[in-house]
């Protein structure tokens, strides 16, 4: 089987602004027709990268290949309009005195134009072709945006938080139809979000741009439950991180022994810290006669309620115990100030300790 050459390849990209370095060699490969999402903190350089994906800046060094073609290395550049890329910028952008129809055909030779009206089918945008763009919700200009960036049948489209500007409900439908649409096109999607339930839920891979440089890329599952390192266990999801010590493929911390998924790379009787996410935690009520005997006794400290789920802040009855976050499906059936029996189950993440720990409990849960 000859292997396709991957949508999307960069390597050693770097570029800095003035004495700030904002990537320092970042390297990516997305599999062609695969989408990808990129999550970084504000400021981690994620716009910068697509600019540099897309042409419109330079790198200091480092090269960027789209389907196999290299658009950008030392001595060899394609022009931006040349790369064959769909860029759909953070806020819309449409000309605002161009119809949606012109819109979406702009730049289209003449034989081509009619596609802008299957494109707008597409996007469910069809009867509204006559329209100008602020006659647009949001979410309308968001897909008109999209249509126009697919017209250029694009190997590569390129999302800037597509969907920040919409309000939750909306957001969670025009993703999931955004989705479909690029998957139906066939596309290689980048696309940055700050929204890490987008990122799980929509990409087939999530690559995590920290310090310049992607400090991992992998499936939604494999992030989440199998981050490279403490620091990423806490930026995605919340994450409790307890002390903890292991032996023999097992580490025990203040909730007892748990099974280690990282057997072999640690030492036995080494101090390490220890991921268990809150959905690793059981309780009951210090009454229920279901609570295992190796559970603890917690006292509630305080409760998110969200519906679906809620996310309980318990402390152990051990002296000095830091607070722990646990997520119950539904109702927990407890409420603050109330005794409770904890439990872990499951098997753990475990990294060696580091020099400076951060290890606090819910470290990425707010107060
Ligand atoms: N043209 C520029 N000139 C100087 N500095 C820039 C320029 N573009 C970006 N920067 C700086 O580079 C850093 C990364 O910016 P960038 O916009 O890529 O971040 P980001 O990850 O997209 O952030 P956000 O999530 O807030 O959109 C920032 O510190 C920013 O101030
Ligand atoms: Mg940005």
């Amino acid at each position: 089987m000859s292997a396709a050459p991957p949508g999307l390849a960069l390597s050693g990209l770097r570029k800095h602004f003035g004495s700030q370095l904002v990537l320092d060699g970042v390297d990516l490969t997305v599999a062609s027709g695969a989408f990808a999402a990129l999550l970084g903190a504000s400021g981690s350089g994620k716009t910068t990268l697509l600019r540099l994906i897309a042409g419109f800046e330079r790198p200091d060094a480092g090269s960027v290949a789209i389907g196999g073609r290299v658009v950008e290395a030392p001595g060899q550049r394609v022009a931006p309009e040349d790369r064959r890329v769909g860029f759909v910028p953070q806020e819309a952008a449409l000309f605002p005195h161009l119809s949606v129809e012109a819109n979406v055909a702009f730049g289209l030779p003449r034989r081509r134009r009619l596609e802008a009206a299957a494109l707008l089918e597409l996007v469910g945008m069809a009867p509204y072709g006559r329209r100008m763009p602020h006659q647009l919700s949001g979410g309308q200009q968001q897909r008109v945006a999209l249509a126009r960036a697919l017209a250029i049948r694009p190997a590569l489209v390129l999302l800037d938080e597509p969907f920040s500007s919409l309000d939750p409900n909306l957001r969670a439908a025009v993703r999931e139809e955004v989705g479909r649409i690029l998957r139906e096109a066939g596309s290689t999607v980048l696309l940055v979000t700050h929204d890490q339930d987008e990122a799980l839920s929509l990409a087939d891979v999530v690559a995590v741009l920290r310090r310049g440089v992607v400090a991992q890329c992998a499936t939604p599952r494999a992030l989440y439950g199998a981050p490279a390192d403490v620091e990423l266990a806490c930026f995605l999801g919340e994450a409790n991180v307890l002390e903890g010590r292991a032996r023999a493929g097992e580490v025990t911390t203040v909730l007892g022994a748990a099974p280690c998924g990282a057997p072999g790379v640690l030492g036995d009787g080494e101090l390490v810290e220890v991921l268990v996410r809150p959905e690793q935690l059981r309780l009951v009520a210090v009454s229920d006669p279901s609570a295992p005997q190796e559970s603890l006794a917690a006292v509630v400290e305080r409760l998110d309620y969200h519906g679906h789920d809620a996310l309980v802040r318990v402390r152990l009855e051990t002296e000095n115990a830091a607070p722990l976050v646990a997520r119950t499906l539904g109702d927990p059936g407890v409420v603050a100030g109330e005794r409770v029996r904890v439990w872990l189950d499951g098997a753990v993440r475990a990294w060696p300790r580091r020099a400076v720990t951060t290890s606090r409990a819910a470290v990425s849960v707010q107060d």
